[in-house]
């Protein structure tokens, strides 16, 4: 599949390798051809990586993962030119500052937001509630983490939840797009957990479940 990553930082590069080890092609879109996350990103591919404008990015594939800061996505969706019909996977999270709070109104999300934005695009809101490193090895023990997927297009769900599953996580659908409300949330106790707590990274969500509903 080809697949476009706008950012080349800690998500965006690493679902990048990760998907490329997978046969995957990859095109990432970036700011600054020349930054420290692309040359890092160029020494640590062995081929088959491709580099561009956020626009040249974008047309490359129908699948599109917006790992760039949420303060950046309004503008870049717009560089981005027309997304109708792509899947636009959203990890954002709208974070305050000191890590304590989400700079949305609870009455919207990121994912939400973004939909607004990207008219004609389908939504996926994934990967946003584990951390970056954490994605490099998904295996605890026995279980596996969950990626909590949620949107409002099911065939696009079923994309992203291959894609997620490919690279060892467990999937859990969420649900319609408006949960990308609760997702958002959840993000934050990760990060509490994770760095308030003194946790540190490497921690997931596991959805518990009883085989019969029991
Ligand atoms: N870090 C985590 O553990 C984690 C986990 C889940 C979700 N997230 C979310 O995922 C997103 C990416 O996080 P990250 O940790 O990958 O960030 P990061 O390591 O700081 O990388 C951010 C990427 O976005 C690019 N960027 C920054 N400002 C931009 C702008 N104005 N226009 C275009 N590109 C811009 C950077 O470009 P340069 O290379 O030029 O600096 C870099 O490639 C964020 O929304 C974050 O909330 C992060």
């Amino acid at each position: 599949m080809e697949i476009a990553i706008i950012g080349a930082g800690g998500v965006g590069g690493t679902l990048g390798r990760l998907w490329i080890k997978k046969g995957h092609q990859i095109m990432f879109g970036v700011r600054n051809l020349q930054s420290h996350n692309v040359r890092n990103l160029i020494r640590s591919t062995d081929s088959g990586v491709k580099v561009g404008t956020i626009g040249e990015a974008a047309s490359f594939a129908d699948v599109i993962v917006l790992a760039i800061p949420w303060m950046a996505v309004e503008e870049a969706i717009k560089s981005a030119g027309d997304l109708s019909g792509k899947i636009l996977i959203d990890p954002t999270n709208p974070i305050n500052a000191d890590l304590t709070g989400l700079i949305i109104e609870s009455s919207t999300s990121a994912a939400e937001e973004i939909a607004k934005w990207a008219k004609g695009s389908k939504v996926v809101k994934a990967f946003n509630s584990i951390g970056a490193k954490t994605l490099d090895n998904l295996q605890f023990g026995l279980v596996r983490a969950d990626a909590f997927i949620c949107g409002d297009d099911f065939k696009s769900k079923t994309v992203v939840k291959k894609l997620a599953t490919e690279i060892g996580f467990d999937t859990v659908d969420a649900g319609p797009l408006i949960n990308a409300r609760v997702l958002e949330y959840l993000a934050l106790l990760w990060i509490q957990l994770a760095y308030s707590r003194q946790m540190g990274p490497n921690i997931a969500f596991k959805l518990l479940t009883r085989a019969g509903g029991a």
